[in-house]
């Protein structure tokens, strides 16, 4: 019988990606989502691509008699847990939202999971954690800090597993500290859609291209990277999706826990993202230097070499197909 998955926020940019590749894996999927950050049009979607109907539940993982109720209708073998707010800018405005939404909701979930004995769970992390890191690639083992209440949120998460997992050897977690997510899935069917402007790069760029947003500001050109602008580590989203099937299939094979950075090890800066996504729209992109970002630092890069060991997982897709994608799929939403 096929092991069956419960995904929260399986609607959203990284977890419906992550549905796809669930499903080709042969797993059963249950998707639960607010919809606060997410399109309702993409269980239909999600229908078109996986070819089989799609098990959505609209709800919010602070609401524990759901959860109860959920955990009592299916049997599931683990978890994998998107739902949470991502907007760094927004945490510092509104930090309470951010420590309930984020800690609460790991906190709820877990309490569900442990009534209804399901003791593996997948957990979104971020590069947040490292701060401006001292060595790069950054290795799982760097100094963990936070700058933000978001950041603040995943330190908090990651630490709290880590005690639950030390109290009782029942429980498995998965923490997947994500690099910078871009692209979007081959048939242009789902991607990222964020309802705000973007204050992320990628989708800020692509905005732009799509002629939305007029022209992009990069952010500090004094930076001591080969170009002067930032340096990070984007990674396809469908490679960070099957990322979190192998961080699942493992989880269930051998019952132990694992932290592993999702990147590719390889670092690109603001200008080498524009100049691969003006390829990909083949036209040119109004762009203008602007003041450093507060709060942002020069490079970070991840040390893939853990995740390829113990996950067995390496991306697979460059830069090109990155831009390529994520150009197919905004021009295509744009005209439908
Ligand atoms: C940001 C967050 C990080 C979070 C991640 C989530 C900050 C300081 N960090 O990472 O905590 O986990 O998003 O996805 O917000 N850039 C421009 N112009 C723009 C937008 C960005 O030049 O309009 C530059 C930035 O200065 C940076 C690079 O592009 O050098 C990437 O920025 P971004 O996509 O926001 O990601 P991070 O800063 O790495």
């Amino acid at each position: 019988m096929a092991q069956k998955i419960l995904l929260t926020g399986g609607a959203g940019f990284i977890g419906s990606h992550t549905y796809v590749e669930l499903a080709k894996a042969g797993y059963e999927v249950v998707i639960l989502d607010n919809f606060s950050n997410a399109q309702r049009d993409v269980t239909d979607r999600l229908e078109v691509i996986s070819g089989q109907d799609v098990t959505c539940v609209e709800g919010d993982v602070l609401n524990a008699p759901l959860l109860d109720k959920l955990f009592a209708d299916h049997k599931f073998d683990a978890v994998i847990h998107f739902a949470a707010l991502k907007a760094v800018g927004e945490s510092t405005e509104k930090p309470l939202d951010y420590l309930t939404t984020n800690i609460s909701g790991l906190y709820t979930l877990l309490g569900a999971m442990k009534k209804a004995e399901v003791f593996s769970l997948v957990f979104s992390s971020s590069a947040t954690v490292y701060g401006q890191p001292d060595q790069l690639p950054v290795p799982e083992t760097a100094p963990r800090s936070f700058n933000n209440p978001y950041g603040y949120t995943k330190l908090v998460c990651e630490q709290s597993l880590e005690q639950v997992a030390a109290s009782d050897d029942r429980w498995a977690f998965g923490i997947l500290r994500y690099f910078n997510p871009a692209g979007a899935h081959d048939t242009a069917l789902i991607g990222e859609d964020p309802n705000d402007i973007p204050n992320n790069l990628m989708p800020y760029i692509a905005k732009v291209a799509t002629g939305e947003l007029e022209k992009l500001s990069v952010f500090g050109d004094d930076y001591d990277t080969p170009d002067g602008t930032g340096v990070r580590d984007y990674i396809h989203v469908m490679d960070l999706a099957r990322g979190h099937v192998q961080s699942v299939d493992a989880l269930l094979r051998t019952g132990n826990s694992h932290t592993v950075n999702l990147g590719t090890g390889t670092g690109y800066s603001v200008i080498d993202m524009l100049r691969a996504y003006e390829k990909a729209a083949g036209k040119d992109l109004p762009h203008q230097m602007a003041p450093r970002r507060a709060g942002d630092v020069a490079s970070v890069y991840g040390d893939p070499d853990l995740a390829r060991e113990v996950l067995g997982f390496q991306a697979e897709r460059d830069l090109d197909d990155m831009c390529q994608s994520s150009w197919n799929w905004v021009s295509r939403r744009k005209n439908t």
